[in-house]
């Protein structure tokens, strides 16, 4: 194999933490080649310094390419890109309110005399879209395409600059399996094409489908590129881990007490059309999980924002342990029994402009042990958060740094460990598991099965089928806004709820 890029001895270190210790990262031509490692383990900070965003304090990089060999001690984005390399970040980035189109071009639009010269520009999407698969409306807005769509326009953003080889971090974790399976026709396409692809993912049975090749790293250091004929999940969980991992196995059956979360025939405003709520009801008994399963983008979200007090409700009750709270605020709800994993840790689950003691008092800091006689008591902060991002590991474990400098799947567990920390009667968990390095999931889905053998009542929304299957004693399938029928969890598999999720009724499901 041509080796492309070939990355040595990177270190990296953010003040006093090592993200990188001993990088190395070798590609070759027209390989899909991936990178695996728990959460924090450095695999954004090394593709973020092939792409030019990181300086690295050591190592070099060098480009094997035509012209001869070259290599650099960094890289600028610029000159990241005039080497080719493109990278759609763990976060997107692009402008919700500029079309998919504007989108594309900015920044590199093309001219005609003093204007923009539009048909060319799309002339040139529709050319990446019957070649990779890509598929996307140029005229329509960002903010009403979905997030498969959104992605295809990063991809095809980056092929516009020129890519030939694309860095996608954490691509499929916001995607649902039928999203993914599309994503990997784009990139065997690509691969056919001639461009290699760099893949980072904590699915590791997309990451043995998908890959020729997959490096394994952990706590910033290089432990092995394996070819992924010749190895397997379990020895990629334990290289990345250090121990065995076990996510099988089904709990003792449920034992559902009295009625804790009851929802009345709910109507409620979506973010679109297909996502508006049309009475929708369903009961979380205590000791219980109920598993929402749907496509993206069929009311689950307002589901959640609604249950949450986050999004108004236009008709219909929502009662929490007998009392009325369809008015009440976030705040009340809390108060009232509830808490909350929002689905997006970054908008929603986190003030990424504070620390994380701060986030982790901010909806206790009014009162005792926190705060006495209106005094926030800083070090019951630091301690309260310091016990919680131990049991959930989190890395690294220091109360006082900024949210913001968390890695992704970091910052998932502290949302998840604040939230699992009060014990309350009802849980309200959406994509609990996003973003998790595998040892994470272990112990976040062991968590919500302790939560539910304590009598917690759990409504578990997750676009992750099988996690659906593995947790939920009853699943509910929401279609455009309605719940489309709910299953027993010994009558339930990825077949019948397959086809509730795309819209088709199936004969055996239980009353709604
Ligand atoms: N801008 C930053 N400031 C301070 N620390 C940082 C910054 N970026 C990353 N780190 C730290 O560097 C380490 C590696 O982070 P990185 O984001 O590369 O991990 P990762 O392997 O991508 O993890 P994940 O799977 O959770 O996305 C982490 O400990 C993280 O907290
Ligand atoms: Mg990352």
């Amino acid at each position: 194999m041509d080796t492309l890029i070939e990355m040595k001895g990177i270190k990296k270190n953010f003040g006093d933490i090592a993200a990188l210790r001993d990088g190395y990262f070798s590609l070759s031509v027209g390989e899909i080649h991936s990178i695996v490692g728990e959460n924090g383990a450095g695999k954004s900070t090394l593709m973020k310094i092939l792409y030019g965003l990181h300086s690295p304090d050591e190592g070099e990089i060098t480009f094997a390419g035509g012209g001869g060999a070259e290599t650099v001690s960094s890289l600028s984005p610029k000159k990241a890109i005039s080497h080719g390399i493109g990278m759609v970040h763990q976060e997107f980035m692009l402008a919700s309110e500029m079309t998919v189109l504007e989108n594309v071009i900015l920044g590199f639009e093309p001219r005609k005399g003093i204007g923009i010269d539009r048909a060319a520009a799309i002339a040139k999407i529709e050319e990446y879209g019957s070649a990779y698969n890509l598929g996307v409306r140029h005229g329509a807005k960002i903010r009403d395409i979905s997030v498969g769509e959104a992605q295809r326009v990063e991809i095809i953003k980056i092929l516009y600059r020129g890519a030939n080889i694309i860095i996608l971090d954490e691509p499929t974790a916001v995607l649902t399996p039928m999203e993914a399976a599309k994503l990997f026709k784009i990139l065997r396409s690509m691969k056919e094409g001639g461009k290699s692809i760099i893949f980072i993912s904590h699915k590791l049975d997309e990451v043995m489908a998908i890959s020729d090749r997959i490096t394994v790293m952990r706590g910033g250091v290089h432990v092995s590129t394996l070819d992924s004929a010749k190895t397997s999940i379990p020895e990629l969980a334990r290289l990345m881990v250090g121990r065995d991992i076990f996510l099988g196995g089904s709990p003792p059956p449920a034992r559902p007490g009295n009625t804790v979360l009851e929802i009345d025939n709910i109507w409620v405003p979506g973010e679109k059309e297909l996502s508006k709520l049309r009475g929708v009801s369903l009961e979380v008994k205590s000791g219980e999980i109920l598993g929402i399963a749907g496509v993206n983008g069929n009311g689950q979200s307002e589901l959640a924002e609604a249950a949450a007090g986050l999004r108004p409700i236009q008709r219909g009750s929502v009662k929490l342990l007998g009392r009325a709270i369809e008015s009440a605020s976030p705040l009340e709800r809390r108060r009232a029994g509830m808490s909350h994993i929002p689905e997006d840790r970054n908008t929603m689950g986190l003030n990424r402009h504070t620390d994380l003691k701060d986030n982790f008092i901010c909806s206790s800091f009014r009162e005792p042990p926190i705060s006495s006689r209106g005094v926030i008591d800083r070090d019951k902060a630091r301690e309260t958060a310091k016990e919680r991002m131990e049991a959930f590991d989190v890395r690294p474990c220091d109360p006082d740094a900024p949210a913001q400098s968390l890695s992704g799947g970091n910052a998932q567990k502290v949302v998840v460990s604040r939230e699992m920390g009060y014990d309350a009667p009802f849980l309200l968990a959406a994509q609990p598991t996003r973003g998790v390095d595998i040892g994470s999931i272990e112990k976040i889905r062991g968590e919500l099965n302790k939560a539910r053998e304590r009598g917690a009542a759990v409504l578990l929304i997750s676009s992750d089928l099988e996690e659906i299957l593995a947790l939920s004693d009853r699943i509910a399938v929401m279609y455009e806004g309605r719940i489309t029928g709910i299953l027993q969890r010994s009558e339930a598999d990825e077949e019948n709820v397959g086809l509730l999720m795309t819209g088709h009724p199936a004969e055996d499901t239980k009353g709604v």
